[in-house]
Parts: structure tokens; C-alpha cells; sequence
């Protein structure tokens, strides 16, 4: 059998804010393993963006453990998180996050020249990952020149170029229209049939539908872990 790629055990994070302490996550456990396609569902504030900036070595976590492959990440340090990070995880955001003066082609090479500045086919692999989203026709677009979808597609490149372990999405379709919102997730839903990880943070029960798993927050708490 092999190892988790996620393995949350009692992870708990703390704000510290002026006057008060916000309890954003309050004792999560969870296993992802590979291969799997997982909705995070819940209302606003109940800590689904806490859980995958944690999940993605963005932010460290307050009290618990976090294995990530089978190594304990809980407590290591900024750039260790960092070089982890650029290793093993692909980040969609919900506003793409391109960089406007970098055509498609350059936004998706851009995870390889922090990993791999000697890579020498680096065009070659964005060009490949441009081809896994339907974008390679449009590689020398810049971001202003491509549609919501289509830049949302780029971002789904960039994050794939690297091989990661693990693929999260925090609320991928949330400034599409229905239509190319459902266009994106069934690309996900692609790439989890080649056996990637993904992770997808959402309120839409549309989106939701889409995934074989879904857990539910609320509060801070794991409300429900249900798996069709
Ligand atoms: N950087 C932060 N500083 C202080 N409080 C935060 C921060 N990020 C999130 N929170 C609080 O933590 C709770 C969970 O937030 P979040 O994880 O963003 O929820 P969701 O993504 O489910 O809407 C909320 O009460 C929110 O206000
Ligand atoms: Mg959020």
C-alpha cells in the first residue's frame, strides 16, 4: 500500500489578531491518497482556504502533524517549506494569478526556472503542458488577450509542469460562468483519470458533484467525509 499523499492528524491553526484569537481550523484529521479527486466543501469562513494554504506548505500549521508523501512537514522552516512546495505541489487560484507580461507559453515555464534553471527543454515541457489543457495553439497570448477560461487553463498548465504529487485549487471556477466554469472541472476531472491528486476548494455544489469525495468544514471542523 502506499502512503497518503496527505495525512492530516489533529492540525490546528490559530490567528493570532489584536484583542482576539480566530480558531480557523480547531483539530482536522484526514488521509488523501493518491490518485484521488476531493472537493473541500463548506460555507465561508469555515477554514476550506486555512486547510489548503496548509495542505500547500503556504502557511505552517498552529498544533498537529502534517505528513506530506510520508514526510512530517509540521514544523520545518520557511524555505524548506518553500523548496517542498516547488517540488511536489501545483496551485490553481480562483483569479489565475498569470503574470500580465509573460505570454501563456512564458507563465508556464515560469514553476521550472525556480526548479530547474538548467532544464534545457524547458519550452518543450511547457509546450507539452500547454497541449495536456488545449492551449497550445494560443502560446504566445498574453493573459489580456485570452478569455476567463482560457487563462484559467494556462494556470492549470503552469500547474502541471512540474510533475507535481499533488494539484489545489482553491475555488478554480469562482470567476467563470457556469458553462466554462464546468469546462474547467471536467479538465480536472481529465487529469485525475491520468492519476494526478487533485484537490479542488469550492462552495459550489456543482463543482462538488464532479469529485468521487467530498469533505465538508464547518467551523473549523470536518462536518462530513463522504466518498461515492
Ligand atoms: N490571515 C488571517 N488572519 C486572521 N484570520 C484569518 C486569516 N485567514 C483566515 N482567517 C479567519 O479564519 C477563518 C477561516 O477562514 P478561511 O480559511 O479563509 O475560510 P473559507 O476559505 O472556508 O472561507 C475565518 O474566520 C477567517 O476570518
Ligand atoms: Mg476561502
Amino acid at each position: 500500500m502506499s502512503l497518503p499523499v496527505i495525512r492530516f492528524k489533529g492540525v490546528k491553526k490559530i490567528y493570532p489578531m489584536e484583542g482576539e484569537i480566530v480558531h480557523a481550523l480547531k483539530g482536522v484529521d484526514i488521509d488523501i491518497n493518491p490518485g484521488e479527486f476531493v472537493a473541500i466543501m463548506g460555507p465561508s469562513g469555515s477554514g476550506k482556504s486555512t486547510m489548503m494554504h496548509i495542505a500547500g506548505l503556504l502557511d505552517s500549521l498552529s498544533e498537529g502533524r502534517y505528513e506530506l508523501e510520508g514526510e512530517n512537514v509540521s514544523a520545518i522552516s520557511r524555505d524548506k517549506r518553500a523548496d517542498i512546495r516547488n517540488r511536489k505541489i501545483g496551485f490553481i487560484f480562483q483569479g489565475y494569478n498569470l503574470l500580465a507580461r509573460c505570454n501563456a507559453l512564458e507563465n508556464v515555464e515560469l514553476p521550472m526556472l525556480y526548479r530547474r534553471p538548467g532544464e534545457p527543454h524547458r519550452k518543450e515541457k511547457a509546450m507539452e503542458a500547454l497541449k495536456m489543457v488545449g492551449m497550445e495553439d494560443r502560446a504566445s497570448h498574453q493573459p489580456k488577450q485570452l478569455s476567463g477560461g482560457e487563462q484559467q487553463r494556462v494556470a492549470i498548465a503552469r500547474a502541471l509542469v512540474n510533475d507535481p504529487a499533488l494539484i489545489l485549487a482553491d475555488e478554480p471556477t469562482g470567476n467563470l460562468d457556469t458553462k466554462t466554469g464546468l469546462d474547467i472541472i471536467k479538465l480536472l476531472g481529465s487529469l485525475h483519470e491520468k492519476g494526478i491528486t487533485i484537490i479542488i476548494v469550492t462552495h459550489d455544489p456543482d463543482v462538488g458533484r464532479a469529485t468521487r469525495r467530498r469533505i465538508y468544514l464547518r467551523d473549523g471542523l470536518l462536518e462530513s467525509d463522504e466518498t461515492e
